[in-house]
């Protein structure tokens, strides 16, 4: 009952282009946008942009457009699927249609609109929100929770233009009763943070990054944390809030040394073990509930002995890049307990179902991710309620493309509020998916 798929090239949030899918049934017509990262993995599926410099860079989709609407659409409308029951068989015609590991000849791009797409079209058809029919096709009928959300209010890292290494410090409110409660806590602290900076650095510093977060001249992870613990405590929050780090940390490893100087004019080089060291002395002095990407992608040793008796959430997402091959070996060395789910590292939406089911049949957690090229499609807030991650980051409270996904979760809320209750993940967020 799929009647057209049809795609166009429009603009992310970093004024990139990207790609758009529209899939017409007889419910009507169901939209879907992709993001895109800048700090990538190396095991990531590839977006396809066409590499044309005369045209935005080189940096357009059109070639990914064309693979929808003469390659995929076509293949799929021609099976005659059920929308409604076949989101699991769309997906796989479309990863033999491409036939890499990687999604690389029709494009990871191209193939997750018309995943997303699908999935909205298939709740349409079952007559249920995009939540319950995510719910639905990941197999559990458990109640709902509504997650944490984690604010990236610092950027630096490949976010920002400042001299942090690190890219996101975010603030997360656990001790906030419900999502509505939690979103104006991150809010008012984020107000704060601005005021924090003005005074501290001048109106000059209070630019943001790609993320929606401030990004003042500061080098320090320190420094990041002092900043927040003052704007928490200004709004009275001191004891409600945990932090969050995520240094990104593949993007300034040389194989040999991690690099904290590399948005510098000097190196800063450490050694693994130094960096870990760095990470321990952050961890005694501040409340921080989440490490993600702390070493490289392929710097296993390093993951492997801080996991061991390591106290906090270790989120891997360079790492894991939502891939269940990279989650067995990860497994395999106890390298992570956490897995970070950005559904176009892999490209379809039943990859990223199975891979968030793995990461629960190994006892870790699931962290749902937007990208810091995002767009107003706010996919994920349903996608994080459905398989009840208990946490999710998606930038800022700021920024149209942040804020989208954190109003859908407050509508989320409301709707299951109105139809009995629904509860708040809080200070249980790694623990949300076993209730
Ligand atoms: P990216 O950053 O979207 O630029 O890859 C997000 C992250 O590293 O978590
Ligand atoms: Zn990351």
């Amino acid at each position: 009952n799929i009647k057209a798929i049809n795609a166009a090239q429009r603009l992310d949030s970093r004024g990139n282009p990207t790609v758009q899918v529209r899939v017409t049934t007889d419910d009507g017509v169901f939209q879907a946008i992709v993001p895109s990262g800048a700090s990538k993995g190396d095991y990531e599926a590839v977006e396809v942009r066409d590499g044309d410099n005369a045209s935005f860079g080189g940096k357009g989709v059109e070639k990914a457009v064309h693979n929808v609407e003469h390659v995929l659409g076509p293949a799929i409308i021609n099976e005659k699927f059920d929308v409604a029951h076949d989101l699991a068989k769309i997906d796989s015609l479309m990863r033999h249609l491409d036939g890499t590991e990687d999604k690389s000849k029709l494009g990871a791009n191209a193939i997750l609109g018309i995943s997303m797409a699908c999935a909205r079209a298939g709740a349409a058809a079952q007559g249920v929100p995009l939540y319950e029919f995510l719910r639905r096709e990941s197999g559990t009928s458990s109640e709902y929770v509504m997650p944490v959300p984690f604010f990236n209010v610092l950027n630096g890292g490949v976010h920002s233009g400042n001299t942090m290494a690190f890219q996101e410090f975010m603030i997360a409110p656990v001790g906030a009763k419900s999502m509505a409660q939690a979103v104006r806590m991150g809010s008012e602290v984020y107000q704060e943070l601005k005021k924090v900076i003005k005074q501290k650095f001048g109106s000059a510093a209070i630019g943001i990054g790609d993320e929606g977060g401030f990004a003042p001249p500061i080098s320090e992870p320190h420094e990041a944390l002092d900043l927040l613990e003052d704007a928490i405590g200004r709004c009275g929050y001191l004891g409600q809030f945990k932090y969050a780090i995520d240094p990104a940390s593949s993007e300034f490893f040389n194989g040999k040394y991690y690099d904290l100087g590399f948005k510098s004019t000097k190196p800063h080089l450490y050694q693994p073990a130094e960096l870990s060291n760095l990470y321990k002395a952050l961890l005694d002095k501040y409340e921080i509930a989440l490490l993600e990407d702390p070493f490289a992608q392929d710097d296993w040793q390093s993951w492997s002995s801080f996991c061991t008796h390591c106290p906090v959430e270790l989120v891997g997402d360079d790492l894991l890049a939502t891939n269940v091959n990279r989650l067995k070996i990860a497994h395999e060395k106890k390298a992570c307990n956490s897995m970070l789910l950005k559904i176009n590292q892999i490209g379809t939406i039943t990859e990223a179902l199975e891979a968030a089911k793995m990461s629960y049949h190994f006892g870790w957690s699931v962290f749902v991710s937007h990208r810091s090229g995002e767009t107003t499609d706010d996919f994920i807030a349903d996608l994080t309620v459905a398989i009840r991650a208990g946490h999710l980051k998606s930038g800022s409270p700021c920024r149209g493309e942040r804020v989208a996904k954190y109003n859908r979760l407050m509508d989320i809320e409301d709707e299951i509020q109105a139809n009995g209750t629904c509860t708040y993940a809080g200070e249980g967020f790694r623990e949300a998916h076993r209730k």
